[in-house]
């Protein structure tokens, strides 16, 4: 069984895992792209001083722009168009009028609707300098994202993906959150498979060209416990420890995977300044 507290955050998330063709991949290809570069657009904005209400007013004024909406808006109650979620906050943070602080590391999570299909993809982003153990755990997330999307392949199975970033994470001393999950998506948010970022042998989908699905690890410098706070929404490490997290929408493919949400910039983790 999955984690008793694994976080369901839709209903279609249970079944069988849909397949798709070529047109989805398109159309994909277009969500997963301007999701991309909303996230890019971000980098230059993100320092000290500025909100995370003002990076969600660029993201809602571009998804506008662009003829795209963005899902996360009014999505089951929730107020805004991203997440963002600082330092030990490990997802679903939401943006308010704060400024952010020098040493700050903040996930931005971004989903937009293009014609219907969902692109989804989270970076990590350091405010100006940041301490030394808060860029090794971006790395190492970064790392273990990345070690999960060579793990997909036709005729494998979630649990290699689970596997490899697991053994990954566990071996550098980190932790991955068992309370939050990948999933299945393409003309809904949320949908089958469900894709946990562990090893769980007693859930293990079989990965078939056409799926299309999230890999979203959130690993932690701490113990992998989190909470919910009072807004309904921000989570939370236990131990407050920090907790980080990258995000990519992919498709499986006849050959391997296709990464739907790669950086068009190579913003691909921080500090970008270095990529750009
Ligand atoms: N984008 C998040 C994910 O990766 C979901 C955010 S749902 C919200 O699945 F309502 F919190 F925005
Ligand atoms: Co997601
Ligand atoms: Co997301």
């Amino acid at each position: 069984m999955i984690h008793d507290d694994t976080i369901q955050l839709e209903g279609q998330r249970r079944g069988e895992a849909p397949v798709y063709g070529p047109e989805a991949f398109e159309g994909m290809r277009r969500a997963g792209r301007l999701t991309a570069e909303a996230l890019d657009l971000l980098v230059e904005h993100v320092r000290p001083g500025v909100t995370t209400d003002f990076l969600d007013r660029l993201v809602f004024d571009f998804a506008m722009s662009h003829g795209a909406y963005p899902a996360p808006l009014l999505y089951r109650g929730y107020p805004k168009s991203i997440c963002t979620s600082i330092n030990h906050v490990v997802c679903h943070g939401i943006p308010n009028d704060k400024p952010l602080r020098e040493g700050d590391v903040l996930n931005i999570d971004v989903t937009l609707i293009v014609d219907g299909w969902h692109g989804d993809s989270s970076r990590m982003f350091f405010v100006g300098e940041v301490p030394r153990r808060a860029a090794r755990l971006c790395d190492i997330t970064y790392e273990a994202l990345m070690r999960g999307v060579a793990a997909v392949r036709p005729g494998g199975n979630t649990n290699d993906i689970g596997a490899a970033i697991q053994s990954y994470a566990e071996s550098e001393r980190c932790s991955v959150v068992r309370d939050f999950c990948g999933h299945g998506l393409g003309r809904v948010f949320h949908d089958a498979p469900t894709i946990l970022h562990y090893v769980e042998p007693s859930y293990n989908v079989p990965l078939k060209p056409g799926m299309l699905f999230t890999i979203e690890p959130m690993i932690n410098l701490g113990r992998p416990h989190v909470k919910v706070l009072s807004d309904g929404w921000t989570a939370v490490t236990r131990d407050r420890s920090l907790s980080a997290q990258f995000e990519h929408t992919v498709g499986v493919t006849e050959t391997g995977v296709e990464i739907f949400t790669l950086s068009p910039k190579g913003y691909h983790k921080p500090p970008y300044h270095a990529a750009g």
